[in-house]
């Protein structure tokens, strides 16, 4: 049976349909998922059947995953996948997550990103599975950065083509409430990056910016983050965005290249939400082995 997408919004999102994502794939079925991508920015399998492994398994196609950190005293809560980044609301042993730390460092994923802009090595695709579901809420929401780039002022679209900012995942985290100081977050480790990137596949360049860029490079901090708090509020107008709420197996994936996401609220201290992630590194090789996100989590140790 053959690959159908069916649309979520016009130029954006699409459901996809007939294929077995949790078996086998073969080239043709792939390059046509791939396609997909590069259409619709992100794609959604309903009922996927997928565990750990196949989730791994399906990802692979993609490219080389990434690795999910190890954090100090933070057991994985897959450890015998290190490629399942978890985005749970649970503790390593499946209790619902209390530590307030913990709590705000998540609650930063509530604001618009793209996973993984705070590293030089930056993330093209994630494929986010669900396993446990809130019953209302905590669904995950969308931006189409290629038409917010294509509909931005001339001058404001100028600035994007030629500029860069610098990203750290610790921004979000304090402008999520984490407790952080500028300076703490001025010692940390950041990225630069392009703040518009061109898609090879379709020529179509999207804005690339998130809650974790800090600073535009070359103004300053208080003119750089106007301008990323415009493109961030330009790039989430309605007519670029929509929700997507999961039941369990559903799976989401998306282009960090050429969208923003943010979790949706629900109720954090009495819902189970357990999804899981893995993450494509943008342009490696499948087997490059490599773990760099556990060396910027060593370099973010804090020190109080
Ligand atoms: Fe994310």
């Amino acid at each position: 049976m053959a690959l159908t997408a069916t649309p979520i919004t016009p130029r954006f999102g699409a459901e996809l349909s007939g294929l077995d994502i949790s078996k086998p794939l073969d080239p043709a079925d792939f390059a046509a998922i791939l396609d997909a991508m590069n259409q619709w920015g992100v794609c959604v399998f309903r009922k996927t059947g997928l565990d750990n492994a196949s989730h791994i398994a399906f990802s692979r196609h993609f490219g080389h995953l990434e690795t999910a950190p190890l954090v100090k005293n933070r057991p994985r809560r897959h450890p015998d996948h290190a490629e399942i980044f978890d985005a749970s609301n649970l503790t390593p042993a499946g209790e619902i997550l209390v530590d307030q730390n913990m709590v705000l460092h998540k609650k930063g994923d509530r604001l618009w990103h793209t996973d993984s802009s705070f590293m030089d090595l930056r993330s093209a695709y994630s494929l986010l599975l669900a396993y446990e579901v809130p019953k209302e809420g905590g669904l995950t929401y969308f931006a189409d950065m290629r038409s917010a780039y294509e509909d931005l002022p001339t001058d404001i679209r100028a600035k994007v083509d030629h500029m860069e900012a610098e990203h750290s995942l610790w921004y979000s985290r304090m402008l999520a409430g984490f407790p952080i100081t500028e300076e703490e977050i001025d010692g940390r480790p950041k990225a630069r990056q392009p703040m518009s990137i061109r898609q090879d596949a379709t020529g179509r360049k999207a804005i690339y910016i998130g809650s974790h860029a800090v600073d535009v490079v070359g103004l300053p901090r208080s003119e750089g983050q106007e301008l990323i708090r415009y493109l961030i509020a330009f790039a989430t107008q309605p007519q670029y965005i929509f929700g997507v709420s999961y039941e369990p197996g559903d799976l989401v994936i998306w282009d960090n290249l050429a969208t923003m996401h943010r979790g949706g609220d629900f109720d954090i201290f009495n819902e189970r939400r357990d999804m899981r992630r893995t993450t494509v590194r943008e342009g490696a090789a499948p087997d490059q082995a490599d773990d760099p996100f556990t060396a910027y989590f060593s370099a973010s140790t804090p020190t109080n």
